[in-house]
């Protein structure tokens, strides 16, 4: 059985991608400090799949910590890496934290494989190394723009370091470009837990539901756009999950025409935040209590995926609705709240 190592195991798409992974026969294993997220979460993916995934607590930063994992681990045969930090806004007040942990932790991971010639290497990238594009849907081909925060230069230099990295060592590489990955899993056993106040949308929408935001805003309504407010490709958690089970299978199998490859993640489909708040009302009976605000600095106008290139050599289909990512993301949200201990109340028996 094929063994991956999986660095932000922990993390939101971490969590779903270990669940999806699990389920398809392989074998997993986490590496995360839990800087930024909770161990607890690994109590919900062994509900789901029956499963007890070992996590190491290790920064990816310190190089030995890393290596002695990959001595332990001599039968690892791929890595899914998505630990970074992804806080757009805190990137641009503290650049130096994210041009350190996000390329110092890829480059430790990448002599690693290396040393212990790992074959295969899949890349959380994003849909923001497209900065403002002039065109949508964007492809894989659409030339990058100037990133619109130092976290989208992480995604642009990782990118570019997996593309030489891949040249050189012949390690099978793929970069998968997520667009907005927003909902839960259905088992509600896990989902997205915003440390501190969230940043993203849909998780600002469903805290507003709940009450834990009073009031939310709508950062600008007079964006050259069918309603005036952003437009964006919202994409069900589980979707990119298993496209990342699916992007292992792909270059088990040989298939990959190049050392590095990219594929974008989004459903094809771009959608307003206006429209995003009436469908969470609608799906949910719940009335949103939003303001209109000044337009945010760095949000792209608009952007949404061609997707056909994941569709055609992954046989990824996302299947997820807008209503069914609504719906999921406020069931989590409601049973964070009804069991406020969630992620600490199972004793933590990981490792
Ligand atoms: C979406 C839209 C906001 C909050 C970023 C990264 C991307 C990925 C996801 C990590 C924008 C609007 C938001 C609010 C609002 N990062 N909004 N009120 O900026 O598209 O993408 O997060 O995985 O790489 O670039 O996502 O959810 O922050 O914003 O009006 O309270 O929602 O202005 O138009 P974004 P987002």
């Amino acid at each position: 059985m094929a063994k991956i190592l999986v660095t932000g195991g922990c993390g939101y798409i971490g969590s779903h991608t270990l669940v999806d992974l699990a389920e398809n026969g392989f074998d997993v294993i986490s590496v995360d400090d839990n800087s930024r997220s909770d161990p607890h979460i690994l109590n919900g993916v062994e509900k789901i799949t029956g499963k007890k995934i070992k996590n190491y607590k290790v920064d990816l930063c310190n190089y030995d910590d890393l290596f002695a994992i990959f001595q332990e681990n001599e039968d690892i045969t791929g890595i899914i890496h998505f630990a970074a930090y992804k806080s757009v806004g805190e990137s641009v007040k503290e650049p130096l934290l994210y041009f350190e942990n996000n390329l110092v932790s890829l480059m430790n991971l990448l002599k690693c494989v290396k040393e212990f010639q790992t074959p295969y290497f899949v890349f959380s990238s994003s849909c923001t190394v497209y900065g403002n594009p002039d065109k949508v849907p964007v492809t894989e081909k659409t030339p990058p723009k100037p990133a619109e925060s130092p976290y989208g230069y992480t995604k642009q230099m990782g990118e570019q370091i997996l593309n030489e990295f891949a040249k050189s060592s012949g390690t099978n590489c793929i970069l998968l470009r997520y667009f907005n990955p927003v909902g839960a899993h259905p088992s509600c056993l896990i989902g997205e837990t915003p440390l501190g106040k969230p940043e993203n949308l849909v998780p600002v929408i469903t805290q507003t539901a709940i009450g834990k935001i009073p009031k939310m805003t709508v950062f600008g309504d007079d964006y050259p756009t069918r309603d005036g407010s952003c437009l964006r490709d919202f994409i069900h958690v589980c979707d990119i999950a298993h496209a990342h089970t699916l992007a292992l299978r792909y270059l088990e199998e040989k298939k990959n025409h190049s050392l590095c490859e990219v594929f974008n993640l989004g459903t094809g489909n771009g959608v307003t935040v206006l429209e995003a708040i009436k469908t969470f009302e609608k799906v949910n009976g719940v009335k949103l209590n939003y303001s209109i605000g000044p337009r945010r600095p760095g949000d792209v106008i608009a952007i949404y995926a061609n997707n056909d290139l994941a569709k055609k050599l992954l046989g990824w289909d996302p299947g997820f609705s807008l209503d069914e990512m609504m719906s999921t993301a406020w069931k989590w949200e409601q049973k964070l709240k009804a069991d406020d201990t969630i992620l600490n109340k199972q004793k933590p028996d990981l490792n």
